[in-house]
This record gives structure tokens, C-alpha cells and sequence, in this order.
């Protein structure tokens, strides 16, 4: 790096670290530092969007979603980054999904409104948190899926002087959260009913089973049979008198197949912002083995840091900066026939499938992570370049406080 740049370097990283704890000054120091950096200075390793990538995604859904006109409430849990919220919401999201209390504090903070928290809570702290937002004005809206969460609901609203709009959350298959649909979830939506407070909007169902099944039949099948039944219970909901107009669901892996569905309304589509290495290998609707409806544009950049053997190099990008939880390993994004090893917490290795050549010390390679929302999970800023100048830098705003829940 030649002086000028490495002095530009050094003195706008002090730069933000003396604003970091001014956050009305943060943004502006980010631009700053922006400013000047092209991807051959960014400090690796780093989290870097292609924004041309990125925006083409984010009109892609949109578009898709205005044509099957089906609404989109697009999930945070994936960028955690209100400033790509904001994008979605410009290209005309119902609002925007959360999976976590400060999710939706960070996104109702930065001015989104309908902010939907998919996750049930059930303890006292952060149903006071969520009670707090709409008290302060902020439009939220979350979702129910068992019996414990109503009772400390309603007492809190009910204190607060406050209504909220809530969703019946529906296990319609994947097991992990909500109500069985039918009778006890009409059952719930009374127990709910019971609280002037809580307002019942309509249903959510969220199939995990079904995003990620490999072959875009198999997907169909397994995804219509799960909104299948979330249909069938908002019909139930609406005969037993509640006022339930809202299905939310949905993944980039189904949004083309739930969007089609009569009676969905609004998809909750996460990683087609970003996509990644297990998501491209579910397969398209036009038989490809890669699913290719959305681009990778989320990258881990990394350099190459020791060459000393032969067959293999290692880079500075271990489990700290690649999260490597899921059974697909980082793939090159512009060097076929390259293998990534763990090799512990700050490096990975890199030998060469076919035999070809293998980078050079200092050289600097992009990462296509196996799961896009753990990896983002990992790092503060996300770096928006425009081909190879850094346009923005945009805060992980929302990054999970493990001590804040
Ligand atoms: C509640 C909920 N809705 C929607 C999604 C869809 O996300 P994606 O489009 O990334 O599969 C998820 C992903 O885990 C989720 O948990």
C-alpha cells in the first residue's frame, strides 16, 4: 500500500473509533471514511455487498410480488441493517419482519413503520420492551403462538394503555414455533380475544420445512400443503368472527410458489437480498441445479496471509469471520476449483480441487458464505461497493446483544 493510502487508511479507522460512542455522528464519520476507501483498502476480514447485485435483488422481489400482487414484508433477521430496511421499504414493503426485541427497537428507531416480531417472547423484559415501542409510537405488530404470551400481553398493554396488533403464529409443519392450525389456533385466537387490548390481524405461518427442500417439485409440494392448512385456519378465524385478513410467510426459497397461493398476503422473504451457498443449491423452477432467481451479493473479503507450503495457502478469514455452522462450505466467488478448510478461529485454508494454481501471499479473494444470516451475525458494518469503490458503509445495526436478548 503506498503512503498516501495507508495514512487515509490508518487515520479515518481513529476517526470513527473517536465517534463511535456519538451515534448522531456515526453515520456521517461512515460516509467519511467511505469516502475513501476502494475494496483493495478495506481492512479483511470484511462483510461487502455488491450493490449492483444487491439492488437487483431487492427490484426482483418487488417486482415479482407486484405482479403475483401478493405483499411483501421483507425479514430483518437476515441484514439486521436498517439501512437496507429502508430500501425495501422504498421499493414498496408492507414493513419490515423482525426476529428479536432489538431488531425491531433498531428498524422502529431508524422510522420503519409495521414492523412484524415473528418470534413468540415470553418473558416479562422484552414483552415491556415491545409494550414500550408501540407506546412510543412506533407501528409493530407481533405474533402469538402460544398460550403464556396473551396473559403477559394483555397485562402489559392493559398498563400501558396501549392496543396491539397481533398475528396468530402457526406451526404448519416445521415444529420449531406457533399453534397447530384449525381448532387450536381458533381456540387461541379466543384466549387472545379475551384482552380488549390485542387486536387479532390474521395469521403467520412460516414453514421452515419447506425453503430449503432440494428440487423445486418437491418444494411446490411440501410448501402448498403447510400454507395449505394457514389458509384454511384464517378462514376458520374469520367464521368464528375475528377480523383476520393478514397471512403472513413464505422464504426466498417458496416465494414464488406461496406468492401463487390464493389467500397469502404477504411474503416474509429474508436472504434474497444477500443469497448464499445453501440457498443456491436448492435447485430452480427451470430444473438448474443452482437456484439462481436471486445473485450472490454478499461476500467475506479475505487475503491470502501464508503460502509457505506448496499445495496449500491460508487466509485471514476462520469461524470468527466465515460461519461455517451449516454442511456447505465458503465458496470463491471468482476462482473455480478452490476448497476452504477450517483452520480454527482466525484462518481458513485453501487447496486446489483440480490440481490449478493457487492464490498469491497478499492476495485478496471473496467468499460466497454458506448461511447468509449467522455470517452478517458476526460483523459490525457492512462495506456497499459499487464495482470496486466502497459507496456506503451501513451499521449492522441491529446485531444480536446476546446480554439484551
Ligand atoms: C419467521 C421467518 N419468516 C421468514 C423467514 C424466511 O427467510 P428466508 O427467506 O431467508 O428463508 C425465516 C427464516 O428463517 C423465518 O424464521
Amino acid at each position: 500500500m503506498d503512503r498516501r493510502l495507508f495514512l487515509s487508511s490508518t487515520m479515518t479507522s481513529g476517526m470513527i473509533a473517536a465517534t463511535s460512542s456519538i451515534p448522531a455522528t456515526a453515520a456521517a464519520a461512515a460516509a467519511l471514511e467511505a469516502g475513501g476507501l476502494t475494496q483493495a483498502t478495506i481492512a479483511t476480514p470484511a462483510l461487502v455487498v455488491d450493490l449492483d447485485a444487491f439492488e437487483a435483488n431487492v427490484n426482483k422481489m418487488a417486482e415479482h410480488c407486484r405482479q403475483a400482487k401478493c405483499g411483501f414484508r421483507p425479514h430483518a433477521k437476515t441484514h439486521k441493517c436498517p439501512a437496507i430496511a429502508q430500501r425495501q421499504m422504498a421499493a414498496g414493503a408492507l414493513g419490515i419482519c423482525a426476529a428479536t426485541v432489538p431488531e425491531a427497537e433498531a428498524l422502529a428507531a431508524a422510522g420503519i413503520r409495521g414492523v412484524l416480531l415473528t418470534s413468540p417472547i415470553v418473558d416479562v423484559g422484552k414483552i415491556g420492551r415491545m409494550v414500550a415501542l408501540a407506546s412510543s409510537g412506533a407501528d409493530v405488530m407481533l405474533s402469538i403462538g402460544n398460550q403464556k404470551q396473551p396473559v403477559l400481553l394483555a397485562e402489559a398493554a392493559e398498563a400501558a394503555k396501549v392496543d396491539l396488533a397481533v398475528l396468530v403464529d402457526l406451526d404448519v409443519g416445521d415444529r420449531r414455533t406457533g399453534i397447530l392450525p384449525g381448532e387450536p389456533a381458533v381456540e387461541l385466537a379466543r384466549q387472545i380475544a379475551r384482552s380488549k387490548r390485542l387486536q387479532i390481524k390474521g395469521v403467520q405461518a412460516y414453514a421452515g420445512h419447506a425453503s430449503h427442500t432440494v428440487g423445486f417439485e418437491a418444494r411446490q409440494k411440501v410448501s402448498r400443503e403447510a400454507i395449505g392448512k394457514a389458509v384454511e385456519t384464517k378462514k376458520l378465524l374469520v367464521k368464528a368472527g375475528f377480523d383476520a385478513q393478514i397471512l403472513s410467510g413464505g422464504s426466498t426459497g417458496t416465494y414464488n410458489i406461496d406468492s401463487a397461493i390464493d389467500g397469502m398476503t404477504e411474503l416474509q422473504v429474508g436472504s434474497y437480498v444477500f443469497m448464499d451457498v445453501d440457498y443456491r443449491r436448492i435447485g430452480g423452477s427451470d430444473g438448474q441445479t443452482v437456484y439462481a432467481d436471486f445473485q450472490p451479493s454478499l461476500t467475506v473479503l479475505t487475503t491470502v496471509v501464508s503460502a509457505t507450503h506448496a499445495d496449500r495457502v491460508s487466509i485471514d478469514a476462520g469461524t470468527k469471520a466465515l460461519d461455517t455452522t451449516t454442511t456447505n462450505r465458503p465458496e470463491a466467488k471468482s476462482w473455480p476449483g478452490l476448497a476452504y478448510a477450517k483452520f480454527g478461529d482466525e484462518f481458513g485454508g485453501l487447496t486446489s480441487e483440480g490440481g490449478g494454481k493457487l492464490p498469491a501471499l497478499g492476495e485478496r479473494l471473496e467468499f460466497i458464505v454458506p448461511h447468509c444470516d449467522p455470517n452478517v451475525n458476526l460483523y459490525d458494518r457492512l462495506y456497499a461497493c459499487r464495482g470496486d469503490k466502497v459507496e456506503a458503509i451501513w451499521p449492522v445495526a441491529a446485531r444480536r446483544e446476546y446480554s439484551r436478548g
